[in-house]
């Protein structure tokens, strides 16, 4: 038996890096799992690799900065596996790198419709499912050092702190009815994020350069796969409100 045999899952974000890594151990550790990302192939076969794991995993295509889709993605969940227990708010992309005195107006409010609107349209709806359940359940969220560190642009390190502040209002909040909300400080890792950046703003980024020196190599997406399981699963039942920083140390620095 799995770490998450029984549970259902919406992970968002799962086509690529982190989130394909999570999908992978949830469906390997028993879980069933509705995939969240634009690009429909990629999480077919996704689910298509991992239809021999104990958990079944089913795609669904949509656009995580959507109230529609972060909606019906939850929907989707309990219509096809008759109920949910876990959200993972994985979906995210970076800005430019720029200071606020150069931000770009589109990319502000590209990044916070994707990293912030996403997963508090997401997060509403899911805490009310667990409600009208009448069961516990468990929101993961996917946030960065560039919540504490100026390690991005100014524009990235706002939507990675406000995902730091929402998941903590909410395990606040619903402490009561044993909804647990927890979140991720993300180091560096080898995805495909910095394709979301585009052209950085060049003067901005050498001006990180001493902060990002700091870090350590860049880790493997399955690390942060295996502290989901671990925060989703009931062997975190008395932790929420909680970051934990899966970074290779660099949270130290
Ligand atoms: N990599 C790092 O070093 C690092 C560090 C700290 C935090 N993080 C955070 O980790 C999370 C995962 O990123 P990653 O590094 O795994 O990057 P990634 O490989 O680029 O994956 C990002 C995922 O988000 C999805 N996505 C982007 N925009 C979307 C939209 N509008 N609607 C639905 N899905 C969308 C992408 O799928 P589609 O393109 O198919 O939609 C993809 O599956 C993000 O929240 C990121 O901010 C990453």
């Amino acid at each position: 038996m799995g770490k998450l045999t029984g549970k259902v899952a919406v992970v968002t974000g799962a086509s690529s890096g982190m989130g394909k890594e999570i999908v992978t151990l949830f469906a390997k550790e028993g879980a069933s799992v509705v995939a969240v990302a634009r690009r429909k192939e990629r999480l077919e076969d996704l689910a298509a690799s991992l239809k021999d794991e104990e958990g079944t995993v089913l795609a669904y295509p949509g656009d995580i900065s959507s109230k529609d889709v972060n909606e019906a993605m939850i929907d989707f969940a309990v219509e096809k596996f008759g109920k949910l227990d876990i959200l993972v708010n994985n979906a995210g992309i970076m800005d430019d790198m720029a200071a606020v005195g150069d931000f770009n107006d589109d990319k502000l409010l590209q990044v916070f419709s994707v990293n912030v609107y996403g997963p508090f349209y997401a997060t509403r709806k899911a805490v009310n499912t667990f409600k009208a359940q009448g069961s516990k359940g468990s929101i993961v969220h996917i946030a960065s050092e560039g919540a504490y560190k100026t390690c991005a642009g100014a524009v990235y390190c706002a939507s990675k702190s406000a995902v730091v502040t929402l998941s903590r209002n909410t395990a606040y909040m619903y402490k009561n009815e044993g909804i647990r909300s927890n979140a991720i400080i993300a180091g560096g890792f080898v995805t495909e994020i910095s394709t979301s950046m585009g052209m950085p703003d060049m003067e901005a980024y050498g001006k990180l350069q001493p902060n990002l020196a700091t870090s350590p190599a860049p880790g493997d997406p399955v690390e942060i796969a295996k502290a989901v399981v671990f925060l989703a699963s009931d062997d975190a039942a008395y932790i929420s409100g909680a970051e934990l920083a899966v970074d290779g140390g660099w949270c130290a620095a």
